[in-house]
Formats: C-alpha cells, structure tokens, sequence
C-alpha cells in the first residue's frame, strides 16, 4: 500500500495517530472495595496511558443496568450505573483525560435497551408514544392452537430470538438475551431518541463513540420469513451459527442509521472544529466492511481478533493485511487483536507470541486497539460452569460454556503483586484474578533495569509508532512464507525506512532480506529475541534468524 500524497503526520486526525485502549470498567480498577471496577478507580489509573503513549481509551459500557449482559443492558442511556460512580465521576474522567491529552470514547449502545428501561415497561403497557419503541409481533398459532415465535429467527445467545411477554399478550423481538429487547429503527421517534442520546455524551466532552453490535441493527420488516440453514457446518439447532442471517443481520435499511449517528458528531465537529471518532463494531469481511465506510462509519477490522493458532502463519497474515489495504480505497484501518467478546491472545496463540503480535499490531498502517491487560500479555482465567458469570456461558449448560463464556477474558487488570493484583481491596473481587500475577503486572514489568518485558516492549513500539514511516508511511510486504512475515515501512518524505520481520510460525527461520542495504541497525525486539539482538545493534540482513514468537523493527 502506498502512502496517499496528500498524507502527512499534521494531515492525520487524533484518532489516525493514537492507539486505542479499551477499558472493561468492572475488570480496571476498584475504588470503593465492592469488587467491581469504577470510574474514579479509572482516574486513578490513568498514568498508565501517559506511561504507555497511549492517546485514546474507549470505555465499555458504565450506563445504569441490571447488568445482566455487565452493562450492555442499560436502563438508561444518559446517566451512570451507581456501581460505577456518578456522572460527575465521569465528568471527572473527562476532564482528567483531557488535561493529559487522552481522548475519551464511549460505548453508544443503540441497538437494544433493558427490559427495565421504562421505554421497555411503557411500551408494554401500550402507553403512546412507546407502543412501537420495540418490535412486537402477535406470533403464529400452532397445530394444537399455541401462540408460537413468527420465524425460526435465532438469537446471537442461543436459543429463539424471540420472548413472549404476557402482559402485553405478544412475543418482542430480542437479538441477545430476553432482558435485551430490540429498539424499532423503523419508528422514526427511535431513532430521534438514540441520536439525542449521542448528544448527551457529545455535550459532556467525548470524543468519539463505539458503537456497538452495528450488525444486529435492523431486521427485515416481514417477521414470516425463516432464516434458511448455514449450510458451512454442524452446528446445533439452537446455536446463532445454524442459521444463514439474511433477514437479521447487515440488513441494508440499517445503514442509514450508521450516516444519522455520523451527522450528530459532525454537528459537534461544526461547533468546535475538532473532529470526532466513531468506530463500529463488525465482524464481517474487507468488502462488507466498507459498505459502513460508505455511510460515515469506521468499521473495526476483527480479522485478526477471529484468527486463531491453527490459522496463524505468515501467509494467513499477509492475505488478511492485504485484504484490507487492497479494499480500502480512502478509508483508514482500524486493526484489532482482542476485546472483552473473545479469549485473550496468549489462550488464542499460546504465551510465546502475544509480543510479536502486538508488534505486528502496532507497527502496522491503521488506528490499533488493543484490550487492556494485553500490553502485559495477560491470560484466560479458568471458571467453572457453577462460577460463570456470562450468560453467554450459563444459557449454553455444562457441556458447551467453555465455548461461548467470555468471562475468562474479563478477569481483573493485574497492576501488582499485591492481593488481588492491586485491583480491588474487596476479599471477593466479580471475577477472580489470574494465578500468574505475581509476576504479570504493571509494576514487575515496569522494569528500571532496562531488561524487556511485554510492558516495555509495548511503550517502546507507541513511541516508535509516532514516526511518521509508521503513522502514515507506505506499507510494502517483503518476505512472507509459513513462518515469517515481513514488511517495510517507509516515510518518503525523510526517506526513513524500517524493516518489521516477525516469526509467527511453529520453527526458526533463516531469511535473506538483503538488498539494499544489506545491514540493518536493530531498533525494537520482542524479548525473546532480545537474547540475541540488542537496540542499535548492526546485523547483517543476508542471514537473519528469528525463532517462533521473535520479532524485530530494523532501520535501514
Ligand atoms: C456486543 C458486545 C457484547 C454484547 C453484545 C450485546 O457484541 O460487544 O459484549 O454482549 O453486543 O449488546
């Protein structure tokens, strides 16, 4: 991918030059000793960012909710869960970002409320104008005169996506979990009423959205068609994947509601002049990404957070990188390795390569987000089904929760060695700690010695990132086979130029990257390869050897 022209460092946005750190606020940082992370406990913290270079935190949800989904149920949509603070906290938040030149997002939610939202509760009472906030349908009667689901529609949770509520005598349509109902985006008061709520949070000075579950957005307005069969595999009847989702997902009359939500931001760009992120979360390929492109939304790319140690090599990298760059057209890239959806990346690739992942991901060209306690290669904890707190995990049973929980990414950032990784002074912190704190946390691996940890080799490649050979640079793909792949990242206008090579494969490589120049000075490695190259070390590129997990960034 060449550089575009007119590009330039002073070209980019905040949010094209920064890494994005996402915060699970129940997992941060405990203030009040109930076990659960908060908002102060964040401000607390937030020399973290300033330690790592890291410019951007994105907040899950912090929105008052019966927590069923931990926060993506929300009762309101303008206010803070007690559990988490107050919205003076939050205010707080903000302003302490901002002093420190950290951008805030926030999770934007529009897809469903909880069932204690009191839009929820009018609507069921057929109150106006709620009756039509949710999508309420009669059902069919069937053989033996039952009231019956109007679809085989399945939810991403498993089972019907659709409930029955007896007081209002209909079934709603609910995409996740029955205490999610669905928002009716085809009752133009919904919409008004989602994008006011994106005026609450402009107004109190964030700086960008995530908004989540863009996918699930609309469904089609005939509620008596099935979904037909996913003819890809053998799944169980009940589980989301059985079904092909042509009718409830990516559906085409959601997309304006992606330009809607755009509009409000650039109403807040127009007042102040300074430009606003919002990122959407979709798991969906290169192409299908840029349909969202289209309408004003910054589409995370997934691909590397859906790989897996079996798909991993330095081919499958290269075909996922290029599918993207070679799609983009004008768009920017927004790379992802993890979130709070999916195992952590020492579970999805094993301990010895989450640094020269997050090498690749922060020396690529794109905006990188990275899940917290990922810059320390933090672990899945291991929860028995009886502990599971996800009800992704529970509604599956004993026999399948280890497949669909995400708790054992959620455990509590380990800051450390102190009881309970410093996270809480609760005896009972929501989720326990990972056994291996003792050694994996911010303060063990905030080394003085100069020796490298996966902490310090994470600040080094957000200071390294800030080059403009990195931030905007041309990317061109150098050596890639089964195990290495390699690229060089060039900065025309100074004419500076790196060499990033990692080993993601299962057996040491010896490669030639010789041409010119033929030596190279080291300028980052991962630790393992930190046994045999140093910074400011000259090697010959004729015969470079990296072990699985080794990575390297050469100046030429
Ligand atoms: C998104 C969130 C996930 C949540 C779901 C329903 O996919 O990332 O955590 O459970 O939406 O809101």
């Amino acid at each position: 991918m060449q550089a575009r022209p007119d590009e330039s460092p002073e070209s980019l946005q905040w949010w094209q030059k920064t890494i994005v750190y996402q915060i699970y606020p129940r997992s941060f940082q405990d203030s009040s000793g109930n076990g659960v992370g908060d908002i102060p406990g964040i401000i607390s913290r937030l020399d973290h960012f300033t330690y790592l270079g890291v410019g951007a935190i994105w907040l899950s949800p912090f929105y008052p909710s019966p927590q069923l989904d931990f926060g993506y149920d929300i009762s309101d949509f303008c206010d803070v869960d007690p559990l988490f603070g107050t919205l003076q906290d939050f205010d707080n938040l903000v302003k302490e970002c901002h002093d420190r030149d950290i951008k805030v997002i926030v999770d934007f939610v529009p897809g469903h409320s909880s069932h204690l939202h009191p839009w929820f509760q009018k609507s069921v009472r057929r109150e106006e104008p709620y009756t039509d906030y949710y999508v309420w349908h009669d059902g069919k009667t069937g053989d033996n005169g039952e009231r019956l689901p109007p679809n085989n529609w399945l939810s991403v949770f498993g089972g019907s996506s659709w409930a029955w509520n007896e007081e209002r005598g209909q079934f709603y349509f609910r995409p996740f979990l029955p205490e999610q109902p669905k928002l009716n985006y085809r009752n133009p008061r919904v919409v008004e009423e989602m994008k006011n709520v994106l005026r609450f949070w402009m107004s109190r000075g964030v700086d960008g959205v995530r908004v989540d579950a863009v996918s699930e957005i609309m469904e089609s307005a005939d509620k008596s068609q099935d979904e037909p069969c996913n003819m890809k595999g053998d799944y169980p009847q009940d589980q989301y994947e059985y079904l092909n989702h042509i009718h409830t997902s990516m559906h085409p009359e959601g997309f304006p509601l992606i330009r809607g939500w755009r509009d409000v931001m650039d109403e807040y760009e127009k007042k102040d002049g300074k430009s606003r992120f919002m990122v959407i979360e979709i798991y969906a390929p290169a192409k299908s990404r840029n349909v969202y492109r289209e309408f004003g939304g910054n589409p995370f790319n997934m691909d590397l957070v859906d790989l897996e140690r079996s798909g991993l090599s330095g081919q499958s990298l290269k075909s996922l990188i290029e599918e993207e760059y070679s799609n983009i057209g004008g768009g920017w890239p927004t790379f992802v390795l993890g979130n709070h959806d999916r195992n952590r990346l020492t579970f999805r690739f094993g301990r010895e390569f989450a640094d020269v992942l997050n090498m690749l991901l922060l020396t690529l060209k794109g905006t990188p987000t990275t899940y917290y306690g990922e810059e320390l290669a933090m672990s899945n904890i291991e929860v028995s089904f009886e502990d599971t707190q996800d009800p992704f995990g529970k509604n599956m049973g004993p026999e399948r929760y280890e497949l669909f929980s995400r708790d054992p990414c959620r455990s509590p950032m380990q800051w450390d060695n102190t009881r309970h990784a410093g996270f809480t002074k609760s005896d009972h912190p929501w989720l326990p700690v990972h056994p291996d704190y003792a050694n994996c946390n911010v303060k063990t691996q905030t080394k003085s010695d100069g020796s490298s940890t996966s902490l310090t080799l994470y600040k080094a490649l957000a200071t390294l990132r800030q080059k403009p050979a990195f931030l905007c640079g041309g990317i061109e793909f150098a050596i890639c086979n089964k195990e290495v792949f390699s690229y060089i990242r060039e900065d025309k206008t100074s004419g500076e130029r790196y060499l990033v090579a990692l080993n993601v494969g299962k057996v040491p490589a010896l490669s030639d990257f010789s041409g010119s120049p033929v030596n190279a000075t080291v300028e980052i490695c991962t630790c393992s390869a930190s046994k045999r190259l140093t910074t400011g070390q000259t090697v010959s590129l004729q015969g470079l050897t990296l072990n699985p997990g080794d990575g390297v960034v050469l100046k030429l």
